[in-house]
């Protein structure tokens, strides 16, 4: 067991070599860890993403390195490790492997992992193409004609397919054709392009991630821990892995109930290299993150940020922190000096520690831990020597990441791919239909030159005589979403799907 009266998750040791734990309770109150480099993160990441999973908690962290993957392997402890398990002798350390599910957005080291471009939203898709707002104006256009048309967006070519169907027709644009330029068009054209390149078809498409899935309890009562293989994503397209992150954030906040006082979290998310989610992040995205992340916590979702600065964070997320675990800094220049009293700030003093000056002194391993007692009120700021894991501390062999996958519960569902009727195929069929009996009528072709119109995109276009054609694909179509389309705080559509 690692955790203390049932209701702690066990960090450590304290300065007198007691052990110190933060309340479960209170762990949907999010938290960060911080430090230097090599000074101890992802172990930490890894101690409480165990303590997490025996409290029956539900995990979903990034490994960045490849070195959080042991924690699916059975931990060997020897040296410093075996040392400091020896120093902490009510710790319980009973080496074990946890139940690990490993996805990966180029579906090749672990279940492919997908959402769809509708699921997504403008906004978010905005953040990954980095566009400008006249590019970002188009995008908004496209989803608005789409949700009119009710065409589907799954996946790129349904995307590509809607922009080069307001190409062709900029009549259905209706009311926001201001907001269309064709320059910009084509703009966006071509960073969909680059998208492809690193491979964003990938990340769209079906089957989609389903939440439900993240959610599931193991048997054995332990949380199972999906574990998002970054280490290509973060290097080809850092941008892919930060806005997925931000997407299955926001999913979790649109899709998940309120959630009254709860004895633990539904679930907590670890992202590592937490500065590439807010870096270069439009405005408009930042705040409404900072309000996802501040709502998110009702619904039973613990947010716990991984990066070197706290600095790398947003104020008004800092502020929001019940957690806040910094191993050691180093400050040479002046303005490191400066950053490190910031840091020392951000903890509620104690008599018994020179904030400042422990903090530079952290060995690794060792951090500054700041949490929240009973009441919800920020602790004292006290010094923690983390526990080393139970599982492995570095890789997987490759032998051992085959079984894993091989024995994944999840297993096969997502490994098929499927492409149903969406966007591309319906435009395709609606194209070919045009061509079809344009020569054939010449009164269908006067009318294909007005309609369908942007007022009434749809029922224009189903009264023609062509449309008796497509009329069950698109009922087909607009079935499978929501009858209405309501879209959520960051543009994604939301409620039953
Ligand atoms: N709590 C701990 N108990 C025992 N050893 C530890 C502990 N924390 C860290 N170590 C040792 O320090 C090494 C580096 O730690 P870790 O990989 O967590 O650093 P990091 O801060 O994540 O580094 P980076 O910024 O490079 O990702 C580990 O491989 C391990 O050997
Ligand atoms: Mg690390």
């Amino acid at each position: 067991m690692t955790t203390t009266a049932a209701q702690q998750l066990l960090l450590g040791a304290d300065a007198a070599g007691q052990p110190i734990g933060h309340l479960l309770r209170l762990a949907n109150r999010h938290g960060l860890i911080a430090g230097a480099t090599g000074t101890g993160k992802t172990v930490t990441m890894q101690r409480l993403a165990e303590a997490f999973s025996d409290a029956g908690v539900a995990v979903f962290a990034a490994d960045i390195k490849g070195d959080f993957c042991g924690i699916a392997a059975v931990g060997e402890p020897q040296g410093k490790v075996a040392e400091r398990i020896a120093s902490m002798p009510w710790l319980e350390h009973q080496p074990q492997a946890y139940p690990v599910s490993i996805w990966d957005v180029y579906g090749e080291t672990g279940h492919p992992l997908r959402t769809t471009i509708s699921a997504m939203g403008p906004l978010l898709l905005g953040n990954l193409l980095e566009l400008t707002d006249s590019q970002q104006a188009v995008l908004y256009t496209a989803f608005q004609v789409a949700d009119r048309e009710g065409l589907l967006l799954l996946d790129l070519k349904d995307l590509k397919a809607l922009l080069n169907h307001l190409r062709e027709q900029p009549q259905v644009l209706g009311d926001d054709r201001a907001l269309y330029t064709t320059q910009s068009a084509n703009a966006l054209q071509r960073k969909l392009a680059t998208l492809e390149q690193q491979g964003g078809d990938s990340l769209f498409g079906e089957p989609a991630l389903q939440l439900d899935d993240v959610l599931r309890i193991d048997r054995d009562g332990r949380g199972r821990i999906h574990m998002l293989d970054a280490s290509r994503l973060v290097h080809q397209a850092p941008k892919i892995y930060a806005t997925f992150l931000l997407w299955l954030l926001s999913e979790l906040f649109e899709q998940l109930p309120e959630r009254g006082d709860a004895d633990k979290p539904l679930l907590v998310l670890f992202f590592d290299e937490a500065h590439l989610l807010f870096n270069g992040t439009p405005k408009a995205l930042r705040d409404r993150l900072e309000q996802v992340v501040r709502l998110i916590r009702s619904k039973g979702v613990g947010v716990y940020f991984v990066t070197q600065s706290p600095a790398d964070l947003p104020d008004a997320v800092l502020a929001q922190l019940g957690m806040r675990i910094q191993h050691g800094l180093r400050a040479f220049t002046a303005k490191e000096q400066k950053s490190l009293k910031a840091v020392a700030d951000g903890f509620r003093p104690n008599p018994d520690i020179n904030t400042l000056q422990v903090l530079t002194e952290l060995g690794i391993g060792e951090a500054l831990y700041g949490g929240i007692d009973a009441k919800g009120t920020p602790a004292m700021v006290q010094r923690v020597s983390i526990a080393p894991p139970q599982s492995r501390l570095g890789p997987l062999f490759d032998s051992e990441r085959a079984e894993l996958i091989r024995t994944s519960p999840l297993l096969g569902y997502y490994e098929k791919a499927f492409d149903r009727i969406s966007a591309y195929e319906i435009l395709a069929e609606r194209a070919e239909q045009q061509t079809q009996d344009a020569p054939a009528t010449p009164a269908a072709a006067t009318q294909s030159k007005t309609a369908p119109s942007a007022a009434g995109g749809m029922t224009d276009m189903l009264g023609d005589l062509a449309g008796q054609v497509y009329k069950s694909t698109l009922r087909q179509a607009v079935n499978q979403i929501s009858r209405q389309i309501v879209r959520g705080i960051l543009g994604s559509i939301t409620g039953k799907r």
